[in-house]
């Protein structure tokens, strides 16, 4: 009988190959074309449930994408683990960019490249190969594990908190496993304490009803796209600073102890630099490239669109315009407070002379983990086992809008295990996940249940 890093190693091919199957379903949960597309992914992940020995999985339908739940409840008295992953994936523009088809999952140089390798099918595989192992090598697993995934989470999760409301009782743990991070870098496991929030938006102008003949008509009417980049150059100054007032007010300062937490990890700006591919890294005076990016909050502009933008030339005033507004918050931030605040800043900049239309789009909040509960020992103690090295704690710059849902109803704490790297690409072309990471990352998660269960 082989032991559970035997039969890991052993199985590593048929791993491989169940999740290439996998990430060739385009499931874009912000595409309506692909609306069928996802629900084919949640039906595979509820029948792959199964096949992993899991003694139930059900679709949960929601107004869009469906939850697919699934669990194994045979170890009674011992602890109860939520592991949380979504099966959405992101959009792919611009397919020229990929070197292989999106959709099309292509190993080269032991990274597998698709849409959805590492962000997040992968980090679901990680943990059901994980469960399969346990329930192949000794028939059982060593505690009791609830498995939910969802198809919105890449389009701010909305209909993922009337269900946790709904389905409190189906839902109760006693930690909660997500892997849906990077790690700080290779070799480096790491355990992720702190996510930012975000908070969305859209705002459309309009100025003359029609693009009018920049010389007949040109000089007696404001023309959008002008108002709007007037509007936007004043959101932040040449440093980074958002300058939408009140903004900061709720920020809570890095303490000291935090601050040399981070500074203690190696320090790569070159690195960072090199990641981002910018001629060099800009932000907030005062920090340095960690607080910025793990415990400062931003404010984007994602897009933005108006006029003609066509070949050549073409001299008119442009009828409307508009843009995506984004920012990433950090404790004690709010997303409906920092919509209010720049709402209210925008409509006092705006002249008259456009119409202006805010929309609120979708928000998550800001999440920080008390890192005292024991099961964060749990979890060094089982990265150390899988990657022969010691686990380091990072805060991360993105967001998953179920933690703090989760957090607030329950209390349980919440164990961000993520095997990403973080130069895979996710949201970009050439999205990859690293093959030595996908093995060791099912040998951590199912060293993981070990120790959760002592
Ligand atoms: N896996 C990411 C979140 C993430 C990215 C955490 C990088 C840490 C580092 C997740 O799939 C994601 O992309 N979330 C969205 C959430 C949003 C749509 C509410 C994000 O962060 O943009
Ligand atoms: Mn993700
Ligand atoms: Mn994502």
């Amino acid at each position: 009988m082989p032991d559970l890093a035997q039969h890991i190693d052993q199985n590593r091919q048929r791993y491989l190959d169940e999740l290439i199957e996998y990430l060739k379903v385009p499931s874009i949960s912000s595409s309506s074309a692909h609306k069928q597309e996802v629900r084919r992914a949640g039906e595979q992940l509820a029948a792959h449930m199964l096949r992993v020995g899991l003694s139930r999985s059900q679709m949960f339908p929601t107004p869009l994408h469906p939850i697919v739940y699934g669990e194994w409840l045979g170890a009674p008295g011992k602890p109860t683990v939520l592991i949380y992953g979504h099966y959405d994936v992101q959009p792919v523009d611009p397919l020229e960019l990929w070197k292989s088809p999106p959709f099309e999952p292509e190993i080269r140089d032991g990274e597998l490249y698709a849409r959805g390798s590492v962000d997040d099918k992968g980090q679901i595989y990680v943990h059901l190969k994980a469960i399969e192992a346990h329930l192949k090598v000794h028939g059982k697993l060593p505690l009791n594990v609830k498995f939910i995934a969802e198809g919105e989470e890449e389009i701010g999760s909305e209909h993922l908190e009337p269900f946790m409301q709904e389905q409190a009782q189906l839902l109760t743990a006693d930690f909660v496993v997500v892997s849906d991070t990077p790690m700080y870098g290779r070799g480096i496991p790491s355990i992720c304490y702190g996510l930012r929030g975000l908070a969305y938006s859209q705002i459309d102008f309009e100025g003359p009803t029609v693009d009018l003949h920049s010389g007949s008509l040109g000089g007696i009417v404001a023309n959008p796209v002008n108002e709007m980049s007037r509007l936007i150059a004043a959101l932040k100054d040449a440093d980074g600073v958002v300058q939408v007032p009140g903004f900061y007010d709720d920020v809570r300062a890095l303490t000291e102890r935090e601050r040399k937490m981070f500074a203690d990890l190696p320090q790569n700006d070159e690195g960072w630099r090199k990641t981002t591919g910018s001629p060099r890294l800009h932000g907030e005076k005062g920090y340095t490239t960690l607080e910025r990016l793990w415990a400062r909050p931003t404010l984007d502009v994602n897009g933005i669109w108006g006029g003609f933008s066509g070949e050549g030339s073409k001299t008119i005033i442009p009828s409307r315009c508009g843009c995506k507004v984004s920012m990433r918050l950090v404790p004690d931030q709010s997303s409906a407070k920092a919509l209010d605040l720049l709402e209210k800043f925008i409509k006092k900049l705006c002249p008259p002379t456009v119409k202006m239309t805010f929309t609120r789009m979708h928000g998550g909040e800001p999440w920080l983990a008390d890192i005292s509960h024991p099961c964060f020992d749990a979890a060094v103690r089982a990265l150390e086992r899988a990657f022969g090295a010691r686990a380091v704690y990072i805060r991360e710059g993105g967001s998953i809008p179920f933690l703090r849902a989760i957090t607030e109803s329950t209390g349980k704490p919440c164990l961000l295990l993520g095997f990403g790297l973080p130069d895979e690409n996710s949201h970009a072309p050439n999205e990859k996940l690293n093959l030595e990471n996908y093995q060791k990352g099912i040998l951590a998660a199912a060293y993981l249940y070990e120790e959760l269960a002592r």
